[in-house]
């Protein structure tokens, strides 16, 4: 099967759907042939969705996820894949961050990824594949704490998953996206944007569509002996430990 069919036939929810990353994530695994649940917090989606069904549903909403998993089953009896998208973020740091902020973080990023596991994940035949999107903040000591947090939380949960679907064929791998051209990098400083871009080797941001096509590989069965991994999708943000600069400052 060519590339460009890969998911063909494949039933895939996507969080967060409705904009952003996952609706480039939608829009390009309905391209390669899945049937796309895209779901969002939203009424509509806020980007075009050629090919996807769209719903409501908050992350953190565990009857709702049951729903969706009870129609899903009545209308194609399994789900092949997960892509647990959704997130929020805070940009508090140590000492000023407040507890609400640290629960509402946590509660989407991490327990509605959790939720969706529980409910999804028993619905995949071997085969299926969830894909959560963690952050280089996942990776680093990242100083918006209550995000950096979460995204660490994620790396365990998707750990644990890996550990507990693996016998059963469903496989679970994190994609860590750099900074990426999305509504919530648009509201960042422009320090913060240009500090990035000096940190990362290959000179530029991301796109939402160079992380898509990295979610369409582990979700396809192209990726059928990939489990418990991690992907970096930074430009090698975080390959370099902060030596980037010291290698620059010795270049000039
Ligand atoms: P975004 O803010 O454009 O999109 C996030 C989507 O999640 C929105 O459509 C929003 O409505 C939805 N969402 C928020 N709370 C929800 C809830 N309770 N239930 C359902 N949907 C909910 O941001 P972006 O960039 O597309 O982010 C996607 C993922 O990528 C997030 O997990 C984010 O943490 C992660 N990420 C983003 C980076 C970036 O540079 N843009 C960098 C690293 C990670």
């Amino acid at each position: 099967m060519s590339v460009d069919r890969c998911l063909d036939g494949k039933v895939v929810v996507v969080t967060g759907g409705g904009r952003g990353q996952g609706a480039a994530q939608a829009r390009l695994l309905a391209a390669r042939g899945a049937e796309v649940v895209a779901v969002d917090v939203t009424d509509e989606p806020e980007e075009p969705l050629p090919g996807c069904g769209f719903r409501r549903l908050d992350v953190t909403d565990a009857d709702g996820w049951q729903l969706l998993a009870d129609d899903l089953r009545t209308a194609h009896g399994r789900v092949d894949g997960l892509v647990a998208n959704a997130g929020i973020t805070r940009r508090a740091r140590l000492l000023e961050v407040s507890r609400a902020d640290v629960d509402d973080v946590h509660a989407v990023n991490v327990t509605g990824t959790l939720l969706g596991v529980q409910v999804i994940a028993p619905l995949m035949p071997a085969g299926g594949s969830i894909v959560v999107v963690g952050s280089v903040a996942a990776l680093t000591g990242h100083f918006p704490v209550a995000y950096t947090a979460s995204k660490w939380a994620l790396r365990g949960l998707a750990k644990a998953a890996c550990l507990e679907l693996g016998p059963r064929g469903v496989r679970v791998n994190t994609v860590h996206p750099g900074f990426i051209e999305t509504s919530m990098t648009a509201s960042a400083a422009p320090a913060f944007r240009a500090a990035n871009i000096a940190e990362t080797p290959l000179g530029r941001t991301g796109s939402a569509d160079e992380v898509a096509r990295v979610v369409a590989f582990l979700l396809s069965d192209e990726a059928s002996y990939v489990t418990g991994a991690e992907i970096p999708v930074d430009g090698g943000l975080t390959a370099h430990g902060g030596v980037k600069s010291i290698s620059d400052a010795l270049s000039r």
